[in-house]
């Protein structure tokens, strides 16, 4: 038997990310996100569009994609209901939100230069990826006092570094994916990936074949 159900959220489960962007000063802001998938060599983010981050990215086009691995929860908690705006919405104040100037310190990662972006790197983290900024979709349009509220921003990846460990040996441009343990949010709580299954249909395809 079904049920007609109503949940407030519908984050059904996505890998964690830790975005860094470039504050008005020229320091890093991290903050974790999980709205994210990917097609292609593009990601999109669903973020709202009052937060630090947003703003950091609308004004430099810039960002860095951190993946934390599922042994990474304490920093991603450190960083959890922090923000890099000074002018806390009454949304996040009613929230317990506070403003956080340090993410770095707050959630004792080690920050490490990009390549081909100004925004820092989380050294902690076995998947950067360096974007730039494309396209931005508004959501909620139509929906009474939402309109604008959160953005669907469309990154194109610039550059993936992957921490050995997760490179598969023998293969330099694979990740071995039975080694990659991404941290996973389902509605709030964080969940690993279990096993591999049974095997895939669409595995048959050589990853290759879609570059
Ligand atoms: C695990 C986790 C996932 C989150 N996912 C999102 C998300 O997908 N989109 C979003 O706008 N906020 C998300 N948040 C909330 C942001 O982190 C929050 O808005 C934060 O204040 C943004 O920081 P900033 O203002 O310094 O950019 C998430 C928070 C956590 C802890």
């Amino acid at each position: 038997m079904h049920q007609t159900i109503s949940p407030a959220i519908l984050y059904w489960g996505t890998p964690v990310i830790i975005i860094s962007t470039t504050n008005e000063d020229g320091t890093t802001n991290l903050a974790p996100m999980s709205s994210a998938w990917w097609l292609r060599q593009r990601c999109m983010l669903g973020l709202a569009s009052q937060s630090q981050t947003t703003r950091n990215l609308q004004r430099t086009k810039q960002c860095v994609l951190n993946m934390p691995s599922d042994s990474m929860v304490t920093q991603v908690n450190a960083l959890a209901k922090t923000s890099g705006r000074q002018d806390l919405s009454p949304f996040k104040k009613a929230a317990g939100y506070e403003y956080v100037k340090d993410k770095f310190g707050r959630a004792k990662l080690t920050p490490m230069g990009s390549e081909m972006v100004t925004p820092l790197r989380v050294q902690e983290c076995p998947v950067q990826m360096e974007a730039e900024l494309v396209q931005v979709n508004e959501m909620n349009c139509g929906e009474e006092g939402m309109g604008g509220f959160f953005l669907g921003l469309e990154v194109k990846i610039l550059k993936v570094h992957g921490e050995e460990s997760i490179v598969q040996i023998g293969a330099s441009d694979r990740i071995d994916v039975d080694r990659w343990k991404p941290l996973m949010m389902s509605f709030q709580q964080f969940y690993g990936l279990s096993g591999r299954l049974q095997p895939s249909r669409l595995a048959e395809i050589d990853e290759e074949h879609y570059r």
